[in-house]
């Protein structure tokens, strides 16, 4: 069964394939997260490997590493608010952290997990060029949400995915700018998840 057969087609009019979780299914509810969504699709299509970008308090990235045993799960956060960013770009929706704490904290946690939790502390795309093409099952996309910033994540990352580039946030004018670009078919999920199968 195809992970998206767990998903079913609810408003045939939306732009888009909108799919939502069959309400009968117990794992899943139009509740869910998007950690929740990843983690269906990475258990039914067996991922072994996802990259995060854009990482935060970590609730994605705790989700996959405590639920998917044979992943890996790679995170990439500069915990650095860029110069210019302002509270529409999507980084201070939860307030303002102190970003070197959250770091720390995070860092310290994913140690728990070994070798299958790596935070890399940088920049998004910088990051993508040490990566080799085809390398990571899925790349989820959660850093900077202005629409340059998506299209320069999505491009970047896009190479180095063998099933999905997935992001959140479909909602945000900004990011389904973005998308709308690169696809005018991205499979929609709950929590404003949108994704594209490579
Ligand atoms: C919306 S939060 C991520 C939320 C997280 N994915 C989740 O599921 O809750 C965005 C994060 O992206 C990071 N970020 C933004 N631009 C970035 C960039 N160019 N490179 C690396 N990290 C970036 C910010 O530091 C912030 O922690």
């Amino acid at each position: 069964m195809a992970a998206t057969d767990t998903f079913v087609k609810h408003r045939p009019g939306a732009v888009g394939r909108q799919h939502w979780v069959k309400k009968k299914d117990k794992r899943v509810s139009l509740r869910s997260k998007r950690w929740h969504v990843l983690e269906i699709l990475a258990k039914a299509e067996e991922w072994t490997s996802l990259v995060e970008l854009g990482v935060f308090t970590g609730p994605t990235f705790f989700h996959l590493l405590a639920t998917c045993k044979r992943m890996t799960v790679i995170g990439v956060d500069t915990y650095a608010l860029p110069e210019g960013t302002h509270l529409e770009d999507g980084y201070t929706d939860y307030g303002r952290p102190d970003m070197d704490q959250l770091r720390r904290l995070v860092t310290e946690q994913a140690a728990k997990y070994g070798d299958r939790a790596r935070l890399i502390i940088a920049d998004t795309v910088e990051t993508a060029a040490t990566f080799e093409d085809r390398s990571v099952d899925c790349v989820f996309i959660d850093a900077d949400h202005r629409t340059e910033r998506v299209l320069a994540d999505f491009d970047a990352w896009k190479p180095k995915a063998r099933k999905w580039v997935i992001g959140h946030d479909w909602h945000w004018d900004t990011v389904k700018a973005a998308v709308m670009a690169r696809t005018d078919k991205p499979t929609l999920f709950p929590d404003h998840v949108w994704g594209i199968r490579v």
